[in-house]
């Protein structure tokens, strides 16, 4: 695979062409997914859950994603390395600046951010000193407690008409890249067409310009139930590597998301 920018991820949104995301953690992970072709590799802060035990993504501070960046970038290859800002680093202009700036120099290529349209002024400071933003909509984690838990977003249509209409003013102000997570496969499909930034998917429906999922939900590892959207790639692999290509490949020949993964 060449090297993998932002660019690459426009020009197969403009050829029509699906891209695969998945979380990583650490180098030896991440050096499996690259290999296995996989284009966008974010440090989520779902590491809180699936690394540190924690029942929601609120805990995880900046040190944490800061150490998990610096281990992936030494093995992502010629992946794209998205990482997430922490819960509280929008809570001025001033910590977004200085949280993403600390990321960056430990190495991220594109900073994930989660809010709404209000998220608006920061992703255009950000994206005026050459941080390239991805913003995070629908079900957003970290708003989890106020959403009354982890539930379908954008369900009637004045909810989805709004985050439709936030996907825009985020991408006026700057936004590279939409995230839409948990949310029903039309509104996936109708933003992913009103706009020209690629848009990744989880729990998105098939539409999505690129699809994303958490890799301890794609090797069947994570405890209790799982939602929906998620596919165990382990289940028919030989070992991890070959779970991470059939996922890649699932994803480039839409064969995943299948109807039973969506909303
Ligand atoms: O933190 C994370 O892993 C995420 C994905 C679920 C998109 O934000």
């Amino acid at each position: 695979m060449k090297t993998v920018t932002l660019s690459t991820l426009q020009a197969q949104k403009r050829a029509g062409e699906t891209f695969s995301c998945l979380t990583a953690y650490d180098t030896t992970f991440a050096h499996a997914a690259s290999d296995a072709g996989i284009e966008v590799l974010l440090v989520g802060d779902s590491l809180g859950m699936v690394l540190q035990g924690h029942t929601s993504t609120l805990p995880v501070t900046l040190d944490d994603i800061r150490y998990h960046t610096q281990c992936v970038a030494r093995g992502k290859g010629n992946s794209l390395l998205m990482v997430d800002l922490p819960f509280m680093s929008n809570a001025t202009t001033e910590r977004l600046l200085q949280d993403a700036g600390e990321l960056m120099r430990a190495g991220a290529e594109m900073i994930k951010v989660e809010g709404e349209a209000w998220m608006a002024e920061g992703i255009r400071e950000l994206t005026r000193r050459g941080v390239p933003v991805c913003a995070h909509l629908g079900l957003t984690p970290q708003t989890v407690h106020q959403l009354g838990g982890y539930k379908v977003q954008g369900r009637d249509a004045d909810q989805a008409s709004r985050i439709l209409e936030d996907a825009r003013t985020l991408v006026d102000a700057g936004a590279s890249v939409i995230l839409l997570e948990c949310v029903p496969a039309s509104l996936g499909r109708a933003v992913t067409e009103a706009l020209d930034v690629p848009v990744i998917g989880i729990g998105a429906g098939p539409d999505t310009d690129g699809q994303i999922l958490v890799m301890h939900d794609i090797l069947g590892v994570t405890r209790g139930r799982s939602p929906r959207f998620v596919k165990n790639f382990m289940a028919e692999a030989e070992d991890i590597p070959d779970a991470f290509r059939r996922y890649h490949d699932a994803v480039k020949t839409r064969r995943f998301p299948a109807e039973e993964h969506c909303f």
